[in-house]
């Protein structure tokens, strides 16, 4: 008797993962649309469990414009997934039975969110809760009592529950990785990183959810989780400013701007301090676009990397900087006419998915049954992307939330301290020694 997953000689059809897809806006077109093209046409194959198919077999949205609209522009074979919109659109991607149109269907495997921030958490517990799969955008979610419960749920209901943060993979960052982990580099002892959006994402793009919202939960969030990622160490305290004005009201909750300042601790006691500037009002025809920036200072070195002096700069009238960019990124995810002469799209962006497909394919085909439980474990020991592993990254975004809900309410400059004796995250006021315990448990 053979209680392998894997085909045996005799099957023919490979085993399948069948893809939901929630939100389909940017981030979908730019990595999520080319890792399913790429899958439905290639396919996916492992030596640990050989050639496994990728369905995007339905998708949630909150009006399902986009989901029709990218219907009409899908390859055939991507052509037929169900579609939900609505306020049971996430009840109905998870539900197994006809999909409206009297279609049966399988249900889904596991599902993808890319929806706004703060609609991640909801829905991802909804997800794990039906027993699927999860992978979350950045940030995860924004508190850790959140996170907390997604990560008890993913236990109980032995489910792989991973956040996408594809800076990590990076040629870039994976180079100051190894230099840091091999000790070439030591001891990081602080730095700065900026990235600068455009007026248009803030003003065009996000303008349904962008109230109350901030650019450094969106964006600081790369950085944070690099550094936590790169250098380890424990977070100790977070402060954060920020302006208003454009995006919203200058009294308002929406914010144009943040300063974050990430203090932390190394086992030898030394501390680190890191400045996280974040902006998505930037001019539209600023040549950046999406201005990147970083120095790290450690004991025997500077890394310096900017977006702008990555290698290419290219101009072409009427086209940049608008609909095409004068600084390409051709490492995140960019079309290419092959030296084969076929085109493709890839890139760290579309590699970060295909990573997360391998290691649900692995988890469910890579071997016995019976041995399912030992591959999940080493799935979700893999800290670069397990939910895990979130923690004090987490712990810096509720940070970045209430230290700015209290400056909107009328008190600024607030700091909030990692795992002292009041608590995990413990704001404190200018001029105040009232501890306010934001999360109790150790961060
Ligand atoms: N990894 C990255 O660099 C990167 C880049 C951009 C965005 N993101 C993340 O991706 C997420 C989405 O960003 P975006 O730029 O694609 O946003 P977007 O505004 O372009 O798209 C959001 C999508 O979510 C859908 N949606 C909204 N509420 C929903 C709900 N309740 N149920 C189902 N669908 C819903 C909308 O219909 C839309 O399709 C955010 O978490 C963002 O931080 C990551």
């Amino acid at each position: 008797m053979n209680d392998s997953n894997q085909p045996s000689p005799t099957t023919t059809a490979p085993p399948r993962l069948r893809f939901g897809m929630v939100g389909m806006g940017m981030i979908f077109d730019e990595t999520y649309r080319p890792f399913f093209e790429n899958a439905a046409r290639d396919g996916l194959y492992d030596r640990r469990f050989g050639l496994c198919d990728i369905d995007l077999a339905a998708v949630a949205t909150r009006t399902g414009r986009r989901a029709e609209q990218y219907r009409a522009a899908a390859p055939p074979d991507l052509k037929s997934f169900a579609s939900f919109a609505g306020d049971d659109a996430i009840g109905q991607l998870l539900a197994e039975g006809a999909d409206g149109k009297g279609i049966d269907r399988k249900g889904i495997d596991v599902a993808c969110i890319a929806t706004p921030d703060d609609r991640h958490f909801d829905i991802a517990r909804a997800v794990l809760s039906a027993g699927r799969h999860v992978l979350i955008e950045k940030p995860s979610v924004l508190s850790l009592a959140q996170l907390d419960e997604l990560t008890r749920l993913a236990e109980a209901n032995r489910c792989i529950a991973k956040v996408v943060y594809h800076k990590l993979l990076d040629p870039d960052h994976k180079k100051l990785r190894t230099l840091v982990e091999d000790g070439l580099l030591s001891h990081c002892n602080n730095g700065y990183c900026s990235l600068l959006e455009p007026k248009s994402i803030s003003a065009g793009q996000f303008a349904e959810w962008i109230t109350g919202r901030n650019p450094g939960t969106y964006v600081a969030v790369h950085y944070i989780k690099l550094i936590d990622f790169t250098f380890g160490g424990r977070l100790k305290r977070v402060h954060c400013t920020g302006q208003r004005g454009l995006v919203g009201p200058a009294d308002g909750p929406t914010w144009d701007s943040t300063q974050l300042r990430l203090v932390y601790a190394y086992h030898d006691g030394r501390e680190a301090a890191f400045d996280i500037h974040t902006s998505w009002v930037t001019p539209d025809n600023f040549p950046g676009y999406v201005e990147q920036e970083v120095q790290f200072r450690f004991d025997n070195g500077v890394w310096n990397g900017h977006s702008r002096r990555r290698g290419v700069e290219c101009t072409i009238e009427g086209h940049t900087p608008f609909d095409t960019k004068i600084n390409i990124n051709n490492h995140y995810n960019g079309t290419f006419l092959e030296p084969d002469g076929t085109r493709s799209q890839r890139g760290y962006g579309v590699e970060v998915l295909e990573k997360f497909a391998r290691e649900v394919a692995f988890v469910e085909f890579g071997g016995a049954k019976s041995e399912r439980e030992e591959r999940l474990s080493r799935v979700r020991s893999l800290a670069y992307n397990d939910l895990s592993a979130d923690r004090q990254t987490v712990a810096a975004v509720q940070a970045i939330e209430a230290i700015l809900a209290k400056h909107a309410a009328g008190t600024s400059d607030c700091v909030v301290h990692v795992n002292n004796r009041h608590g995990g995250l413990v704001l404190y006021a200018p001029g105040s020694s009232v501890a306010e315990v934001l999360y109790a448990g150790q961060v």
